[in-house]
C-alpha cells in the first residue's frame, strides 16, 4: 500500500508532487521518490530512502524545473525499504518511469522471462517489470504511443496496481492506469493531477473524477482522456468532495480505526494475492526462503507473539496440528523467551508481529535462533528487524495501521498464517492436493464475506446502544473461535475501557460462571463448527443464571431452543477460516461501543503501537 501522484500543467511540478506526497504520508513512509521529464537532461529522478522529509531535503530537487511529474511514497511489499526499491522505477534505457501501488502476481515469471532476454533488474521490487516492460513496447518502435505501451502491458500483469507513467519521448504527458487498486485524477486550474487517494487532489481541485478498473488516464497540461484497456473513451463523471484534509486521510470515515476495519476485504485480499498458483491451483509462498526439506523434517511448531498477534497465532495452532498433523505449542513471547522452553534444529519457530519491532517477540524469536531452531516471521513490515533476522517470511499486505488497535492486521495475519500451515500441509504431503485446493476455494470468498458483514452494522450498533450501563462483558469461544473471542474481548478492553474477558466456552463452569449476574452480557462464537453444540450447551448455562446472550452466528443455525438476545448473522466458512469473518463483527462492536462512551479510538489512553521495550 504506497501513495502515488502525478502532475501536468503550468506549475513547476515538484511542488505540486511533494504537497500531494505530503498527505499520502500515512499510506507509506520508508521511501519516497520523484520523476520528472526534463527536455535536456531525460528523465531526472531523485529517491530517498526514509521519510518524506528526506526527500525534500535532497538537494537536487532545486535544479528540477520541469512541469510534468510523477511521485511515490512507498511502503514496502517487495524488496525491503532502501533507495534501490523506492520508486519510481525506470527501464533499462533509462528513458520510462514508473510509480506503482499494488502487488503484481505473476512478477516473477515476468521478471525471469525479461532477464532471459538479458534486461538486467535494479531492484528486488515485483514494480520494476512494469516499467521494464513499458521500455520494451516503446523501444525501437518510431511513433510508438505511450498510452498504447501501458495498455498493452497492463493486459500481461495479474494482480492490483494504479500506476502513473512518464517516459521521455512523451513530454507533457502522463499515463495512468488502475486495477483492483484505487486511482482518482483530476482538472486543475493550472493542469491534471491523478494519484492513488483524494487526499493528494483537494489542495488542486475538488472536481474529482474515479478511474475504474482497467481504465487508463491520458494526462496532459491541457487535456484528461478517460479510456479502457481498448482504448474506448468514456466521458468521466465528477464528483464533488468537501472533505478536509483530515477527513480525506480517513476516506471520510470519522476515524483511522473505522477506515481500517472498512478496508480489510481488500487487504486480506492483497495478503492472499499471488501466493495461490492460477494454473495448479495450489500454494506459492515466495518469501520462504527455507527448504522444503527443512520444512519437511520438522517435528514440532512454536508459535510465539504478544496481545492481538497471539490470538492469530492461536488460529495457526489449530489449523497446523489438524492439517500438518504435527504438534503446535503456542506461547506468549515475554514468557517464552524466560521459561526454557525445549527445541532444537527441528524445531520450527512462527513469530507473528505485525510491526516486526516488538521487543518481546524478536527476543523470543533470537532465542529460538541461537537453540538452532529455524523461524519463519509473520508481519506486516518488510524490512522490520524481525523480519530481517528469520530464515524466512510471510508478509500480510495489510498495509499501513494507523489506529493503534490491531484490526485489519490481525485478519490478515490469520490469512497469511492459513496459508503457510497450507503450505505446510502440502510440502509435508499431510493433504491432498484436492484438500488444499477445497480450502483455497473457501478462502478467496473470504473477502466478500467479510464485506457482507461491514454492510450489516445496524443490528451492531443497535446492540451497542444498549451498553450505557454494562461494566462486564465475557467473550466465548470453542477452538479456533477462542481466538475470535479472546481478540473481541480485547479489542472492547482497549478501546472502550469496559472490563471483558474471554474463556474457553467449555472452562466456564470452572470458576468464571459465579460472575454471571442478571443482564451481564456473554458475547458467544457459535459459528459452524465441529464443536458448536457444544458451544451452545454452554451458552444455555450462561442463559439459565441471567446472562445477556449475544451470538454471532450463521443464518439459520439450530440453538436447541436458546432464546439469545441479540444474534449477529455472519457468512457461513469452513471453522479455520471463520475467526477472519467473525471478528470483524466483534470489532464493530468495541468501536460502537467505544464512540457511545465518547473515546478515542485511534489513540487509546496508556498503549503504544509499537511496543519496543520489554
Ligand atoms: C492490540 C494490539 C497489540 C499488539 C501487540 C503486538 O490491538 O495491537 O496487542 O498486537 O502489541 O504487536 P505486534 O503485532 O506489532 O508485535
Amino acid at each position: 500500500m504506497c501513495g502515488i501522484v502525478g502532475y501536468v500543467g503550468d506549475k513547476q511540478a515538484v511542488g505540486v508532487l511533494i504537497e500531494g506526497l505530503r498527505r499520502l504520508e500515512y499510506r507509506g513512509y520508508d521511501s519516497a521518490g520523484i520523476a520528472v521529464p526534463d527536455g535536456a537532461e531525460g528523465l531526472c529522478v531523485v529517491k530517498r530512502q526514509g521519510k518524506l522529509a528526506d526527500l525534500e531535503a535532497a538537494p537536487e530537487l532545486a535544479g528540477l524545473v520541469g512541469t510534468t511529474g510523477i511521485g511515490h511514497t512507498r511502503w514496502a511489499t517487495h524488496g525491503v525499504p532502501s533507495e534501490r526499491n523506492s520508486h519510481p522505477h525506470l527501464d533499462a534505457a533509462g528513458r520510462v518511469a514508473v510509480v506503482h501501488n499494488g502487488i503484481i502476481e505473476n512478477f516473477h515469471d515476468l521478471r525471469a522471462e525479461l532477464e532471459s532476454e538479458g534486461i538486467e533488474f535494479r531492484s528486488d521490487t515485483d514494480s520494476e517489470v512494469i516499467a521494464q516492460l513499458i521500455g520494451l513496447e516503446l523501444a525501437g518502435v518510431p511513433g510508438a504511443d505511450l498510452a498504447e505501451a501501458v495498455s498493452s502491458v497492463c493486459r500481461k500483469l495479474e494482480g492490483a496496481f494504479a500506476i502513473a507513467v512518464v517516459a521521455s519521448d512523451s513530454p507533457g504527458r502522463i499515463v495512468g492506469a488502475r486495477r483492483h487498486a484505487p486511482l482518482v485524477t483530476g482538472v486543475t486550474e493550472t493542469g491534471t493531477i491523478l494519484a492513488s487517494d483524494i487526499p493528494a487532489l483537494i489542495s488542486e481541485t475538488r472536481e474529482i473524477i474515479v478511474v475504474e478498473d482497467d481504465e487508463l488516464v491520458d494526462l496532459r497540461a491541457g487535456s484528461l482522456v478517460v479510456s479502457d484497456i481498448e482504448g474506448r473513451e468514456r466521458v468521466p463523471d465528477t464528483v464533488h468532495v468537501d472533505w478536509d484534509v483530515a477527513a480525506a486521510e480517513r476516506s471520510g470515515f470519522e476515524d483511522f480505526m473505522l477506515k481500517e476495519i472498512h478496508e480489510q476485504p481488500r487487504v486480506i485480499g492483497d495478503t492472499l494475492r499471488g501466493r495461490i498458483d492460477t494454473v495448479t491451483g495450489s500454494l506459492r509462498l515466495d518469501e520462504l526462503r527455507t527448504s522444503d526439506d527443512e520444512l519437511r523434517s520438522a517435528n514440532k511448531v512454536f508459535v510465539v507473539a504478544c496481545g492481538t498477534s497471539f490470538h492469530a497465532g492461536l488460529v495457526a495452532k489449530y489449523a497446523i496440528e489438524h492439517w500438518v498433523r504435527v504438534p503446535v505449542e503456542i506461547d506468549i513471547a515475554s514468557e517464552f523467551r524466560y521459561r526454557d522452553p525445549v527445541l532444537d534444529a527441528r524445531t520450527l519457530v512462527i513469530g507473528v508481529s505485525q510491526s516486526g519491532e516488538t521487543a518481546d517477540t524478536i527476543a523470543a524469536c533470537r532465542y529460538a535462533s541461537q537453540l538452532g531452531a529455524k523461524v519463519v516471521a509473520v508481519t506486516n513490515v518488510v524490512g522490520s528487524s524481525l523480519a530481517r533476522e528469520a530464515d524466512a517470511v510471510v508478509y500480510t499486505h495489510a498495509g499501513p495501521e494507523i489506529g493503534v488497535a490491531a484490526t485489519k492486521t490481525f485478519t490478515c495475519q490469520i490469512a497469511a498464517l492459513l496459508v503457510l500451515s497450507l503450505y505446510l500441509g502440502q510440502t509435508r504431503g499431510s493433504l491432498y492436493p484436492s484438500e488444499v485446493r477445497g480450502v483455497l476455494e473457501q478462502m478467496r470468498r473470504l473477502p466478500e464475506q467479510v464485506a457482507e458483514v461491514l454492510d450489516d452494522v445496524d443490528p451492531i450498533r443497535a446492540e451497542a446502544g444498549r451498553w450505557a450501563r454494562v461494566h462486564d462483558a465475557f467473550y466465548l469461544g470453542r477452538g479456533p473461535a477462542y481466538s475470535t473471542a479472546l481478540e473481541g474481548a480485547l479489542k472492547m478492553k482497549e478501546i472502550s475501557y469496559l472490563h471483558a474477558e474471554a474463556y474457553p466456552s467449555g472452562e466456564l463452569k470452572h470458576g468464571p460462571l459465579a460472575l454471571i449476574v442478571e443482564g451481564v452480557p456473554v458475547i458467544s462464537v457459535v459459528t459452524a463448527g465441529h464443536v458448536q453444540k457444544k458451544t451452545i450447551s454452554n451458552v444455555a448455562e450462561v442463559a439459565a443464571r441471567g446472562g445477556r446472550i449475544v451470538l454471532v452466528a450463521n443464518a439459520g443455525t439450530d440453538m436447541g431452543g436458546l432464546l439469545p438476545d441479540t444474534v449477529f448473522e455472519v457468512p457461513e466458512t469452513h471453522e479455520l477460516l471463520a475467526p477472519i469473518v467473525d471478528s470483524v463483527v466483534l470489532q464493530l462492536l468495541a468501536y460502537h461501543v467505544a464512540k457511545q462512551r465518547g473515546c478515542d479510538v485511534d489513540r487509546p489512553r496508556n498503549l503504544a503501537k509499537t511496543v519496543t521495550v520489554e
